[in-house]
């Protein structure tokens, strides 16, 4: 497994859509994947987008730590965030389930040290295929959700500060941690 070298906000890697992945269950996509994981661990994200190492294909992956919580789901919604093993997404497609959205911290591996608030979908439906070609069906809320469309967004040359509403809460995240509480996590 390589740690590959991730792409910084300005790459036009990040910036253009990416292609779908045309079989999802070839050697090349497999050796793709190990080191990405690999590259997702060592940089401490919770997820990781094909072309943030410079691959421009329709492939994120990602995972969620069991318990987190963070401000949407602890103040509005109950529970913490459940965990999410370690999920390889390919050709992912989402649609939301309903109107609400939530505005939190969001931090991007491809912005080091920076954060800001992104409002968001709570609810949606994700699909897509996974590394043995079987499809992938679920339905996510809160943090889960969140970083689900935050990876997504990376296919589609969107970075989170497109998404922002507000860019007086963007800055650096040492920086922000001093006015909001509690600091922004690790990103994807
Ligand atoms: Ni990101």
């Amino acid at each position: 497994m390589t740690n590959l070298k991730i792409a910084r906000m300005g790459h036009p890697v990040l910036a253009r859509p990416a292609l779908p992945v045309q079989d999802p269950t070839s050697p090349r996509i497999r050796r793709l994947v190990e080191d990405m994981m690999e590259t997702m661990k060592t940089a401490s994200g919770v997820g990781l987008a094909a072309p943030q190492v410079g691959v421009p294909l329709r492939l994120v992956l990602f995972h969620i730590p069991a318990g987190r919580r963070r401000t949407e789901d602890a103040e509005e919604y109950g529970d913490p965030t459940e965990g999410v093993p370690l999920t390889v997404l390919i050709n992912p497609q989402i649609e939301p389930l309903d109107e609400t959205v939530v505005a939190a911290f969001e931090a991007c591996l491809s912005i080091p040290g920076m954060t800001g608030l992104v409002p968001r979908h709570h609810r949606i439906r994700y699909r897509g295929v996974g590394l043995d070609g079987q499809e992938i069906l679920r339905e996510a809320e809160g943090f889960h959700a969140r970083v689900v469309q935050h990876e997504c967004d990376h296919l589609d040359g969107v970075l989170y500060p497109m998404r922002m509403s507000d860019l007086t809460t963007f800055g650096f995240a040492d920086e922000i941690r001093l006015r909001y509480a509690p600091g922004p996590d690790a990103g994807g």
